[in-house]
């Protein structure tokens, strides 16, 4: 009878503490991100104090001058995959003024300048999903988006790309992206939104269909 009573609570131990595990495992893989969200975005006439940071950024629910096009369209993927969030920022910052911000991007394009980043960017190896986005400037990605791929290893990831413009779509990016990074699985179905439209009360729900198509399933 004792040898019973022992045995089953020997069993109901066992039981438990592979049902603990199991649980532990389910909601590791839950919190555990895959996604992350890199963009660079360079608001005209920004505040200083509108700059977020890595993750945890309050989400504006719309376009405001402080606010750069990409910037919008990142913080609207960000709260749809629930990935991380990394904002390119250069160690030089750009000008905020029209004018100079054109010479300065047209002198980086001539030189093949490659602007180094403020803060580190995240372990890739922790994603395997990673979404670019970035302004065109001069027909083509800005200097930044070019060392981005240059100097850093894609393999097998998947490279979801975005672009805001002012006509250019998505200029020659999705080819130089692709020879920098042939080992990445780019997604050619871009998305590409004209500065002009994005304060469009539809962008979200147009950017929210847009990942529904493109997002890997897992
Ligand atoms: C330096 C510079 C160069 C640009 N060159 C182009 C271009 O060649 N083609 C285009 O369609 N738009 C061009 N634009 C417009 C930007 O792509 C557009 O305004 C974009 O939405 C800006 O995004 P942001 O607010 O996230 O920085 C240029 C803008 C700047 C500042």
């Amino acid at each position: 009878m004792r040898i019973k009573t022992v045995f089953s609570r020997f069993l109901v131990a066992i039981v438990m503490s592979f049902m603990g595990q199991t649980a532990f495992a389910a909601n590791n893989a839950s919190t555990q991100s895959r996604t992350l969200i890199i963009y660079f975005s360079q608001p005209e006439g920004m505040k200083p104090d509108a700059v977020d940071g890595f993750s945890g950024a309050s989400v504006l629910q719309k376009n405001t001058p402080e606010t750069g096009s990409t910037q919008y369209v990142a913080q609207l993927l960000q709260k749809q995959t629930q990935g991380d969030l990394y904002r390119i920022e250069t160690t030089t910052p750009y000008p905020r003024q029209h004018e100079a911000l054109l010479r300065a991007a047209e002198k980086e394009q001539q030189t093949k300048a490659r602007p180094s980043l403020n803060t580190p960017l995240p372990d890739l190896s922790h994603y395997d999903t990673i979404y670019v986005g970035y302004p065109i400037w001069w027909y083509t990605m800005p200097m930044v988006i070019y060392g981005l791929f240059e100097q850093n290893d894609f393999a097998n990831k998947t490279i979801i790309p975005f672009t805001t413009h002012g006509g250019s779509r998505l200029a020659d990016s999705l080819r130089e992206i692709a020879r920098r990074q042939p080992k990445a699985k780019l997604i050619t179905r871009a998305l590409s939104l004209s500065r002009d439209d994005i304060s469009h009360p539809d962008v979200p729900a147009q950017v929210e269909q847009w990942v529904k198509n493109v997002q890997p399933q897992r």
